[in-house]
């Protein structure tokens, strides 16, 4: 584990969002109203919400002031311009569709690629993206090492193509079914882990030779390449910048969640090298997000986006914010609290399997684990183990992922290193009373990604 002198934030904080503050009975009470849920919860009842990185990043300063430069104009917003310009110079792709979030390119892009019976390789699954997937009539295949699923490896590019796997899919069924691979820069669901440009660089190779296309999910794409230069000898000199275009180069097309690396409230984009697809994504999203110069976001949205996604890949930026991360994991592993390893750019994530070995699976023991994180001190975490896997969209049962993990997720530039401690010292509080801790059952759950929505009671 290397030691880091300091990752003190490069900002300093000009307005502050005042916090209620509960008390156990109150958490207890709302906890059980939320059918024990962390995303049912109401936002006012947490003190330090994990839930998510997505869409809670502070903007600067700058950002707020693109805010009043909103060019509201149903068509041809000169915000739509800047953003296509930060796209095109920082992600070095050609065309850009904005779209409302991430999912709503996810599905632009699932519906024109995907046919009934494809397969979508993919470095681990995300939800949504799965979903889309498979809504357009395609089946999602893993070929993410297996490293990403053992918690304990301490492979440093856990989000690593298994190129083998990768080859015997094109094998089997040949690549006029594989219309796309689909690579996550870093992979969320096995902790935020990074693939290498030199794995990049051999995905990219084997597709080019069978013609597959290589459909990026950038969502946290400058966070993979800070680990890339902190981790790989080739890039220790070269600038994040530099390292996040080589990234998108190795690509052909790109859905983005800017509500995440790109420091946004709300935003996302399709961005295309290949103008025949880009044609038909600006035809579809004006049937499902909006205008192709707006796609479901105001002007100012797309001003504060393009400003955000040149902020993402400074140094200083990176280096306190993945400091930050690997500040709280480092405190939770020195108190032998078990959480995947290495520690990831957007959360430290705790195993549940390992924390609570006599709940079953069945019985959900990351989403009771969250529960108790609440109930704690107010800290509001995320389930992502078999409740957020969900079930096989041909057998109807449930997927058990070796992975059972509750994510703290920081928001990026909100929370302190203060507010660090308060989560360490909440979780070490939990996981001391972990043998008396139950399991629950689900009372509710919808049909389709049941984990935003489902209800649970303690057995
Ligand atoms: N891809 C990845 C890797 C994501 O983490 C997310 C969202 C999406 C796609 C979808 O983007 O939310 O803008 O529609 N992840 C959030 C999370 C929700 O909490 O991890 P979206």
């Amino acid at each position: 584990m290397k030691s880091r002198s300091s990752w003190a934030e490069p900002y300093k904080i000009k307005m502050v969002e005042l916090l209620k503050m509960t008390t156990l009975s109150q958490r207890k009470k709302a906890i059980r109203e939320a059918g024990y849920n962390t995303f049912l919860l109401r936002s006012e009842d947490v003190y330090i919400d994990l839930l998510t990185d997505s869409g809670t990043s502070a903007m600067s300063d700058v950002q707020w002031a693109g805010m009043m430069r909103g060019d509201e104009a149903y068509a041809g917003s000169r915000n739509y311009y800047n953003l296509e310009k930060a796209v095109r110079e920082v992600y070095g792709y050609t065309y850009l569709v904005p779209t409302h979030q991430g999912r709503g390119a996810e599905h632009l892009i699932s519906s024109i690629l995907i046919k009934k019976g494809d397969i979508i390789p993919g470095n681990m699954y995300f939800t949504t993206t799965r979903l889309h997937q498979e809504l357009a009539g395609g089946t999602f295949r893993d070929i993410i090492i297996d490293d990403a699923h053992d918690a304990e490896s301490e492979h440093p590019f856990k989000g690593n193509v298994d190129l083998g796997k990768l080859e015997a899919l094109i094998d089997q069924y040949g690549s006029e079914k594989i219309p796309y691979v689909c690579i996550a820069t870093t992979v969320n669901m096995a902790g935020g882990q990074p693939i290498s440009m030199s794995n990049l660089r051999a995905v990219r190779e084997l597709t080019a030779k069978h013609g597959i296309r290589i459909i990026h999910d950038m969502t946290r794409v400058a966070e993979n390449a800070y680990f890339i230069q902190q981790r790989e000898p080739e890039f220790k000199r070269k600038s994040i910048a530099r390292i996040v275009r080589e990234i998108c180069d190795l690509t052909d097309g790109a859905t983005m969640s800017a509500k995440k690396d790109a420091l946004v409230n709300i935003g996302g984009f399709l961005a295309l090298n290949d103008q025949e697809t880009f044609e038909e994504a600006r035809n579809l999203v004006v049937v499902y997000e909006g205008l192709h110069t707006y796609g479901g976001l105001a002007g100012r949205d797309m001003e504060a986006m393009a400003i955000g996604i040149r902020e993402s890949v400074d140094q200083n930026h990176m280096h306190a914010r993945v400091g930050q991360v690997e500040y709280l994991g480092q405190r939770l592993q020195a108190a032998g609290i078990p959480i995947v390893l290495p520690i990831g750019s957007h959360g430290v994530f705790l195993d549940a399997r390992k924390i609570l070995p006599h709940i079953p699976q069945e019985q959900y023991p990351a989403q009771t684990l969250a529960a108790e994180l609440y109930i704690d001190a107010g800290i509001r975490a995320m389930e992502r183990g078999v409740v957020s896997a969900g079930r096989d969209a041909k057998t109807g049962k449930e997927r058990f992922p070796k992975l059972e993990l509750v994510r703290l997720t920081i928001p990026r530039r909100v929370y302190t290193q203060a507010h660090m401690d308060v989560i360490a010292e909440s979780v070490m509080r939990v996981y001391d009373r972990r043998s008396k801790i139950k399991g629950m059952e689900m009372v509710y759950e919808p049909n389709y990604l049941r984990f935003f929505q489902a209800r649970f009671k303690p057995l």
